[in-house]
This record gives C-alpha cells, sequence and structure tokens, in this order.
C-alpha cells in the first residue's frame, strides 16, 4: 500500500490531536490545532496509509520569503519508513513552486532524533536559543535548509580568499 499526502481536513483532525500527543511532550491540543491551520499563511498536510493517517507537517510562510516548520510528526510504529521526509518534501515542493528562500526548523537540545532527521534532509543547525522550552529550560536548536543561493559564511570565504591568493603567488 502506497503512502498519500493529502490537505488536513475536518476528518483528520481526531487524527493529528493523537499523533502530536505520542510525538510531544507538549504537543499542541485540538484547539491550538484548529486555530493554527486556519490561518492563510499555514500549510497543514497529512500522510495517509490506507485510512489510517500516520503522519503530519504544518508549516507557514513567513512575511520574509522564509518558512518555519512548525510541526512535523510521524506515528512512533511507523518511524523510519521515510514518511517524516515525505512530509517535508510537501514543504521544500512549496518553497520551489513559491521561490521562497529557505526553510526554518526547530527542535529541543534533547531531541536527537529530530537533530539526525533534519541533518539527513540536509537542514544545517545555524543558531541555538537559550532556554526557549519554558516546561525543562531546554535550548532550541535551530536549523535552516536553502533550496539555492545559500549565504557562503564567513569563515569559508576567507579560506578561499586565503587559497586564491595562494594560487596566484605560486604563478
Ligand atoms: C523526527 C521524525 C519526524 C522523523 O520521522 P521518520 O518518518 O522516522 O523519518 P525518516 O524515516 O524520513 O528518516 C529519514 C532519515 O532521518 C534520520 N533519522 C530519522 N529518525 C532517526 C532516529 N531516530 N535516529 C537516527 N536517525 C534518524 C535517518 O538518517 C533517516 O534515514 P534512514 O532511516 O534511512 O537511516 C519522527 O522521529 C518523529 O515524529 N519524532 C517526534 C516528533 C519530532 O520530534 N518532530 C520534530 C522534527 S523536527
Amino acid at each position: 500500500m502506497r503512502i498519500w499526502l493529502k490537505n488536513l481536513n475536518e476528518s483528520h483532525i481526531s487524527s493529528v490531536v493523537e499523533i502530536e500527543q505520542l510525538c510531544f511532550r507538549d504537543p499542541w491540543c485540538e484547539q491550538y490545532i484548529r486555530e493554527t491551520v486556519m490561518r492563510s499563511t499555514v500549510t497543514a498536510k497529512v500522510a495517509e496509509y490506507g485510512k489510517d493517517v500516520v503522519g503530519w507537517v504544518v508549516f507557514e510562510q513567513l512575511p520574509h520569503g522564509q518558512v518555519q516548520i512548525c510541526t512535523v510528526g510521524v506515528h512512533p510504529e511507523r518511524r523510519r519508513e521515510g514518511i517524516g521526509t515525505f512530509l517535508l518534501f510537501a514543504a521544500i515542493d512549496s518553497l520551489r513552486t513559491k521561490k521562497l528562500s529557505h526553510l526554518m526548523a526547530d527542535c529541543r537540545e534533547s531531541n536527537t532524533a529530530a537533530h539526525l532527521f533534519l541533518a539527513a534532509n540536509e537542514f544545517v543547525a545555524v543558531r541555538i536559543i537559550r532556554e526557549f522550552y519554558t516546561d525543562t529550560g531546554e535550548d532550541a536548536f535551530c536549523f535552516d535548509y536553502w533550496e539555492q543561493d545559500r549565504p557562503v559564511n564567513r569563515i569559508a570565504k576567507y579560506l578561499q580568499a586565503q587559497e586564491q591568493k595562494d594560487v596566484g603567488h605560486q604563478g
């Protein structure tokens, strides 16, 4: 059986509430889910396997051309089957279609699976927000994904300039 990606609708709400509870220590409640997905800037997709919702993703287009992954979760019994990546692709696809600059995603310091998942999908850790999660005092790790025109960081630029200088000297 195949996994299908669908826009979230009313029939999916109870399943995504359950997935949130299975995935996070501070899950979104039904009311928060409803309020969030109603915003015109927000896209919510579910992954369906047969009649079962096995994962979901919510992302939001921000004013300066970025897309924020607000939540992404896969049912614990269906992990490591590529479903999380499939859901991320929905956000990457939206980035491409709308020609936006980059995707952003945050996760807890202790969420090693999320760190590895994002890194496996070419996200790069770019900053840390100290004590962001008030329940545990944990830091948030912020990751970015650039489809194109990724800014070269200053150290890379410096090394590149040094290399060119060395080549010049040799010549
Ligand atoms: C993070 C999460 C969404 C990943 O979903 P998933 O469907 O298991 O992810 P995928 O199968 O697409 O994984 C893709 C790759 O990410 C990496 N990865 C994902 N989960 C991993 C884990 N627990 N340990 C190590 N690597 C992992 C692997 O490289 C994996 O490829 P592989 O299975 O071929 O080795 C899922 O674990 C989840 O729902 N976690 C709880 C919610 C959460 O933390 N969300 C925040 C995400 S930013």
